[in-house]
């Protein structure tokens, strides 16, 4: 389910320097969002620019995003005050598949912190059992950690500087886990292109189900101009692979479909 709404920002979290999380008031995406899933924002550039899905609240009805500040519209979005008006597409795109679930692991980096909360905002009220690694910089760069410690009992942190959390990447906290905290888990990453690509490395070789979002410079968002398109594996069609539509057909795709 997907349209077009006029949407408020109703309340901004400043996040340090570049970042802040954003809510506002939208039923309909409030309603349908699903974790995965991403929306389609407008700004006073040429061309909406797309966000995971940071949360949704179906009483209040509103949804979240976190936004980092990288080029003129992120800028712009983050100039914006409670009561700003924006146009708004989504939900859009598919979202991860929760189909028989029964345990998760859940990774995020950089800006993927930000959607992987939805997901373990669904795993807390839908009571599976959820591990979250998150990578960060260093320790004032490590985002949303009080509300992912208070959803999550197992939320482990990497910093690149290691003043918090392990020091190194997410492999660094991965490597460790054994075999037991593992069994049976489905792996749901986030992040950056490299990390993404080294997580699903791991994952598969345990023989976990994989999923990763990607992330591909985007237009109309919802499968019209092919801007979007990525590498998909496609043995089965006799082909090393085809092109998809990363909006449309994805942004997540299984892990092992993904030519990185
Ligand atoms: C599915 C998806 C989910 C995303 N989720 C988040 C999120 O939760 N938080 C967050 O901060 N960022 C997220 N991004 C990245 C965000 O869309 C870009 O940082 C943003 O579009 C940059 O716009 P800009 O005008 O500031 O940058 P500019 O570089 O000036 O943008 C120029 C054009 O390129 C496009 N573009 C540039 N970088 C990206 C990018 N990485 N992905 C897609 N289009 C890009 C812009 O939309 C714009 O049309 C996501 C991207 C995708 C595809
Ligand atoms: S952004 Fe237009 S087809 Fe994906």
């Amino acid at each position: 389910m997907k349209a077009e709404y006029k949407i408020k920002l109703i309340h901004k979290m400043v996040l340090g320097d570049t970042c802040a999380v954003l809510t506002f008031s939208c039923p309909e995406i409030a309603e349908n969002g699903h974790p995965g899933q991403f929306v389609n924002l407008s700004c006073d550039h040429f061309l909406k620019r797309p966000f995971g899905i940071m949360s949704v609240d179906r009483e209040k009805k509103t949804f979240s995003i976190g936004v980092r500040k990288v080029g003129k519209g992120t800028k712009e979005i983050l100039s914006c005050n409670e009561g700003a008006e924006f146009t708004c597409l989504g939900p859009l795109g598919n979202g991860f598949s929760f189909e028989g679930v029964k345990k998760l692991l859940l990774v995020g980096g950089g800006t993927g912190i930000f959607p992987i909360y939805f997901a373990a905002q669904y795993a807390k009220e839908n009571s599976i059992p959820c591990t979250v690694v998150n990578g960060y910089r260093s320790k004032t760069d490590a985002f949303l950690y009080d509300q992912f410690a208070s959803i999550c009992d197992n939320f482990h942190v990497t910093t690149d500087a290691g003043d918090l959390g392990v020091q190194g990447n997410v492999m660094a906290y991965l490597e460790k886990m054994d075999e037991t905290e593992l069994e049976g888990s489905t792996c749901m990453v986030v992040g950056p292109g490299i990390m993404m690509k080294k997580v699903s490395e791991w994952a598969l070789a345990k023989g976990l189900v994989c999923y990763v979002s990607l992330e591909q410079r985007m237009a109309c968002g919802i499968g019209a101009c092919l801007v979007c398109i990525c590498k998909i594996k496609a043995e089965q069609e006799g082909k090393e692979f085809v092109h998809k539509r990363c909006c449309k057909d994805g942004p997540v795709f299984r892990a092992e479909e993904v030519i990185f």
